[in-house]
């Protein structure tokens, strides 16, 4: 197993339309042996919409994950202390999470749980899904690309002619790129 032993933060933020996908790798993780401890932005938590109802991905993330979401400032806080992550993956990260991330913001359960994660300077892999990639939030990209200890899931343009800033990741490709973050490499291409 692939996985095996470790403990593996999985947070979600509000990008619904990739949670079925989302969903599906983290089963995929819990099936290589990874411990998953699941982590939701406050929109995340209390948003229905024509992608799905909250609470039917709520019990779903729980069940695959075994535990109860981090679903507070408070209860994402002790990750920096205890330091038990070995990687923190936020999958989809939104373009609001990315901007506030790149900018020291610390206002939600995934941002606090990456600000503690990243004091104990341990990888933390991005896998984003927004429609101003190439738009307002490419500088606050290009910055978390060259920040220490931050990755990225790879990715690309997903419809360039109706959404021409829109970028999304690669999802399949988050196993390898778990593995390759731990070792400390971004994997490449990271643009495809
Ligand atoms: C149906 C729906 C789909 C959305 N999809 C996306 C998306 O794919 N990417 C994105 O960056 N924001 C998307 N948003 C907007 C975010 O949910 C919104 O910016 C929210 O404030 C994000 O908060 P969070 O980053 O704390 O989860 C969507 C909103 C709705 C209602």
């Amino acid at each position: 197993m692939k996985l095996a032993g470790l403990k593996i933060g999985m947070a979600l933020t509000g990008s619904f339309c990739t949670y079925k996908a989302a969903i599906e790798e983290m089963k995929k993780m819990a099936e290589e042996g990874a411990e998953l401890y699941p982590i939701m932005s406050f929109q995340s938590q209390n948003i229905n919409s024509r992608f799905g109802n909250c609470s039917e991905f709520k019990n779903k993330i729980e069940e695959i994950c075994g535990r109860s979401i981090i679903d507070s400032i408070e209860t994402a806080e002790p990750i920096g202390p205890s330091g038990f992550l070995d990687i923190l993956i936020i999958m989809p990260c939104t373009g609001n999470t990315i901007a506030k991330l790149a900018n020291g913001i610390t206002d939600s359960p995934v941002l606090m749980a990456a600000k503690a994660h990243m004091r104990n300077e341990k990888p933390l892999l991005i896998s984003i899904s927004t429609n101003d990639a190439l738009g307002m939030n490419f500088k606050n990209i290009g910055l978390l690309m060259n920040c220490k200890n931050v990755y990225f899931v790879p990715f690309g343009q997903d419809a360039p002619e109706k959404k021409p800033n829109s970028m999304i990741a690669h999802v399949e490709q988050l196993i390898p790129s778990v593995e390759s973050a731990l070792k400390g490499k971004q994997i490449q291409p990271v643009i495809r």
